[in-house]
């Protein structure tokens, strides 16, 4: 039986109710919220126990250092986020901080130092649940943070500025997060699947090619505010009933593609938002992925001027921003073969797929070449309290990181 899985899904499990939870009966930690330090204040106790120095940049990234045989080595980056989607499960992020921590300790307790050094990175935002934008801490890791992303607001108006400086730390200060190209020799990541392919496929472990690219659209309908009973329908200009049209020509759009865009609206804002008046003011967030930068693109402009015709016809005003556009992420050839190596030697077929989901390894590839291993997870179910994956296959899953780090040869990277 391999160790450090039940361990890990222990630790997820802690880290599923309060303090590390901001949410009754349920776990949501937003990035720079009371939960997420106290999340960060867990974390620090389990990497230090592992065998590592710990520090927290200033982009708020909790990293663990082990060092390898010659001190100051590049290092193999292994890491994921602790932040999470409102009402979440409690496996996608923290798992592989978990399973990153429980490698470490099974080299520190055997002895043995690498000619790398290891770094365990918990990401701070990857889910973007408290400000619009997504992967800011991986970015700032990666040197791409975007410093107007600063002035961002949460839902409060409490600038991303602002609680930065409120954790502790200074925002001038985020471009010295970022890693030199030679302290990184790679970076991996270990994530439950969040999709139903390994279970349908029967296999714990799956060696992930690449992560699809994504388009958020920002669409703001104006209309105008009127009277619910006394307007006629005729004369309105109703902007959520105009933001519904474009949902609908958004699900159609990405239908008609026979799966090789998704398309999704997960959060409108409603401005009045009563029951008795005429929506005058709508914000729908459009998540449109595919692993085909093309079909991306096709789907993303056809739905552009659908809904440019549709308030047109409506006379609503329109504003479309695009606050977040990442394209297809490929996983370094060398590591996703190192991974598959490390699961065949342990008996289990090396399946290769994609990534529906977005990960901190889009902005992490920036800097170095990355990789990804997938566990399977129940029903596929993620984003929702029933994830779950089970602690042999995590167990599995250390094995195979540990198998990949001893596969490790960051001179044989492009
Ligand atoms: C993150 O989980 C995403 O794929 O949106
Ligand atoms: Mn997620
Ligand atoms: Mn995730």
């Amino acid at each position: 039986m391999v160790t450090g899985g039940a361990r890990a899904v222990a630790r997820c499990d802690a880290l599923g109710v309060a303090p590390y939870s901001d949410m009754e009966g349920g776990l949501f930690r937003a990035w720079l919220t009371p939960a997420f330090a106290a999340a960060h204040q867990a974390v620090n106790g389990w990497m230090a126990e592992a065998g590592m120095a710990v520090r927290t940049d200033a982009a708020t990234n909790l990293i663990g250092r082990y060092e390898g045989a010659t001190p100051g080595a590049p290092a193999l980056l292994i890491g994921s986020h602790i932040d999470s989607v409102n009402d979440a499960g409690r496996y996608d992020g923290p798992l592989g901080v978990m399973l990153g921590i429980e490698c470490v300790a099974a080299l520190n307790a055997a002895g043995k130092r690498l000619p790398f050094a290891i770094e365990v990175v918990a990401f701070g935002d990857e889910e973007g649940s408290r400000f619009p934008a997504t992967l800011s801490s991986s970015s700032a890791c990666a040197g791409i943070f975007r410093s107007e992303n600063l002035q961002l607001a949460d839902r409060n108006g409490v600038t991303l500025a602002d609680a930065i400086r409120a954790y502790g730390k200074s925002p001038d200060d985020i471009p010295a997060a970022a890693y030199a190209r030679d302290e990184a020799a790679a970076y991996v990541e270990v994530h439950i699947e969040q999709g139903p392919v390994l279970e349908a496929r029967k296999q714990p472990l799956g060696v992930v090619t690449a992560i699809i690219g994504q388009t958020y659209l920002n669409v703001e309908f104006l209309g105008e505010a009127g009277h619910a009973g006394t307007v006629p329908m005729l004369l309105r200009r109703d902007a959520l009933a105009g933001a519904a049209e474009a949902m609908l020509l958004g699900e159609t759009l990405a239908r008609e593609t026979k799966g090789e865009v998704v398309a999704t609206v997960g959060r409108i804002a409603v401005a009045p938002g009563a029951t008795n008046v005429i929506p005058a003011n709508v914000v729908a967030i459009f998540d449109i992925r595919s692993g085909s930068e093309s079909a991306r693109a096709k789907l993303v402009d056809t739905l552009k001027a659908g809904i440019r015709g549709i308030a047109d016809r409506r006379h609503l005003g329109l504003t479309i921003t695009s606050p977040r556009e990442v394209a297809t992420t490929p996983c370094d050839a060398q590591v996703q073969d190192r991974f598959a190596d490390a699961v065949l030697a342990l008996g289990a077929e090396p399946l290769r797929l994609g990534s529906g989901a977005g990960h901190d390894g889009q902005a992490m590839a920036k800097l170095c070449p990355i990789g990804m291993l997938f566990v399977r997870c129940r029903g596929g179910i993620s984003h929702n309290p029933m994830e779950y994956a089970n602690p042999q296959d995590l167990g599995l899953a250390v094995a195979a990181l540990i198998g990949f780090i001893e596969r490790f040869e960051p001179e044989k990277l492009g």
